[in-house]
Parts: C-alpha cells; sequence; structure tokens
C-alpha cells in the first residue's frame, strides 16, 4: 500500500509544505551522486521515540562522509516543528541530509551548505498482530557496499533485497555475504537464539548500529539472557531456535518462516516472545518519563 503524497508534509531546508509541492534542485547532490545520510524515526503519541540516540547516530553518519557542518538545534527544532505542523501523534519522521547542490562533479563541492529535508507522516502501529504470530522471510545476497554502518541515502542492495521479499510474500530478506556471513535484513536487524544464547552481528563496517538493536541489547543483559555478538553463518540459520528482526518501525518480530521451512517450532519462540514484550514495556515505561507535551494535552499517559 503507498501512501498518497499529499498526506506527507516535508521541511526543505526549513520551510514547511506539502510534500507533493516541496522542490530540492536537480543538482542536490542526494540526487546526482546518492551523497546524503539519513534517520527514520517513529512518533507515538507524539514522542520522538529514541530522538538522542538517532541524533548521536545522525552525527556518526555526518562525522564519518565529512558533511558540511550542520546546526543540529535548529535542525531538531525544525524537525518539531515539522512535526507540530502536521497534526500527526503517532508519525514517522524521516530525516536526510545531503552536501548540497552544486554542479556535478565527484569530489566535493567547497563552501556549499547542506540540504535538509524532513518528512512527516502519519504512521499507526500496525503490526501488533503480526508480532503476536510472527512472520516469513527469505534469504537474499548482501549486495551492499563496504560502510553498511554508515546510514547513508544509497540503498539499492536494500531496495533491490526487499523487492523480492515482498515478492516472496515476504517482510523482510535476510542478508547473506558471498563468504556465508549472514549480516542483517534489507531494513531491520537480525537476531537469532541458539542453543539458548541470543546471537546477532557485531558493530562493524558490514551492519547498521540499529538503535531497536541497542536497545534490546540493553534489555536482554537486563533480563539475564545470555547473547553472543557474533555473525552466524548461512549453514547455522536454517538450524536456529529462534529469529527475530528489530527496528524502529517493526520493534521487535518474530520470524516463524525462513525460505518458506520454520524456524525452530514454526512460532515465535520463548526468547523472542520475552524480549519482544520487554521492549513494548521499556518503551511505555520510557514515554511515561519523558513525555510528548502532545500526550500530556490530550491525557493520554
Ligand atoms: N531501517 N539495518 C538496516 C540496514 C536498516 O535500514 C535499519 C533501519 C535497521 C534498524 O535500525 P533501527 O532500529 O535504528 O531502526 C537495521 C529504517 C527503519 C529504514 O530505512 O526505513
Amino acid at each position: 500500500m503507498s501512501i498518497p503524497t499529499g498526506k506527507i508534509l516535508a521541511c526543505v531546508n526549513g520551510v514547511i509544505g506539502p510534500a507533493e509541492s516541496a522542490t530540492v534542485s536537480v543538482l542536490d547532490r542526494g540526487h546526482i551522486f546518492g551523497d546524503g545520510i539519513y534517520e527514520v524515526v517513529r512518533v507515538d503519541k507524539g514522542r520522538l521515540h529514541g530522538i538522542d540516540r538517532h541524533w548521536r547516530r545522525l552525527d556518526r553518519s555526518l562525522r564519518a562522509l565529512q558533511m558540511p557542518s550542520l546546526d543540529l538545534n535548529l535542525l531538531r527544532s525544525q524537525v518539531d516543528a515539522t512535526l507540530a505542523a502536521s497534526g500527526h501523534c503517532d508519525a514517522m519522521v524521516y530525516l536526510q541530509v545531503t552536501r548540497g547542490t552544486a554542479a556535478r562533479a565527484h569530489a566535493f563541492p567547497t563552501d556549499t551548505p547542506a540540504n535538509t529535508l524532513i518528512l512527516v507522516q502519519h504512521f499507526p502501529d500496525d503490526k501488533a498482530a503480526l508480532r503476536e504470530k510472527g512472520a516469513g522471510v527469505i534469504t537474499h545476497p548482501d549486495l551492499r557496499w563496504a560502510r553498511c554502518d554508515i546510514k547513508s541515502i544509497n540503498l539499492l542492495g536494500s531496495v533491490l533485497a526487499a523487492e523480492a521479499a515482498k515478492r516472496a510474500g515476504c517482510v523482510e530478506a535476510v542478508l547473506i555475504r558471498e563468504d556465508g556471513t549472514v549480516t542483517e535484513c534489507a531494513h531491520s536487524s537480525l537476531f537469532a537464539v541458539v542453543d539458548g544464547v541470543l546471537r546477532t552481528h557485531p558493530l562493524d563496517n558490514r551492519i547498521l548500529p540499529g538503535i531497536t538493536r541497542e536497545i534490546v541489547l540493553e534489555i536482554a543483559a537486563d533480563l539475564g539472557i545470555p547473547c553472543r555478538q557474533k555473525a552466524l553463518r548461512s549453514d547455522e540459520l536454517r538450524g536456529v531456535e529462534e529469529l527475530f528482526l528489530t527496528s524502529t518501525t517493526s520493534k521487535v518480530l518474530p520470524l516463524v518462516t525462513l525460505d518458506g521451512k520454520p524456524v525452530g517450532s514454526g512460532n515465535p519462540g520463548p526468547v523472542t516472545g520475552k524480549l519482544r514484550d520487554a521492549f513494548e514495556a521499556w518503551e511505555k515505561a520510557d514515554a511515561q518519563r519523558t513525555p510528548s507535551a502532545a500526550a500530556l494535552n490530550a491525557g493520554e499517559l
């Protein structure tokens, strides 16, 4: 299902208006080279979930790509203003920064300010039932570049894998490198349970440092669930007891089929269920610690 573009609010370099009529130059380096970075933040009852962690990751991506310096406080206020103008309480915020507008030449332009884009769209959490019963995934070659730790807007490897998953009637694609290393999913982090131990790829250049992944690891440590950050190999993947993905938009989502075959019992496993429920409880508690103005006004907390 595609969201009508008329329902999306945009803020381009600080100017707020409907996404349909918002414009960026054809010379924007994001458009020409994919020379930009992004973040996706979920808004729940007016509250930007994990926002400080998202700002930290954005800042890291900007530094890693030596992007033009940017007033992050200004960008923060623009995110708040765009969200307020949208009137949405349950929303998704897409935030993009590119290396500005310049005549096409590969090397960086000099003295060119970054271009910023904020998009806000209504985003109801419609995956609750799927998180209960679990979803299917396929495996797919990991065709991405050597700096997957940077949240770059170059997403062709992920786009091709996600399309293959969609055509197979699955929610995601588990990515496997040529050497047989299982990395993560096209747009989510991946976890398995092997011999009762939680397993996920360690943080390095091959995966995105997922924010939900980070929180789930903290929760697992609190719950005393043993965890090993070590990559799975494709031959191990078939024999895992449990599998689940994590992301800003899906939270903790059990995976019950892999390439059409059941994972473990074919139902969400006990460790996954524990972490899924604990993650949602953690989010509620976190929201109560720092409620949004919108939630307080609506008396929702
Ligand atoms: N995807 N791995 C990849 C490759 C991702 O693109 C994402 C996020 C994640 C999960 O990260 P987080 O928990 O911070 O959302 C892992 C976003 C949602 C997207 O591109 O739409």
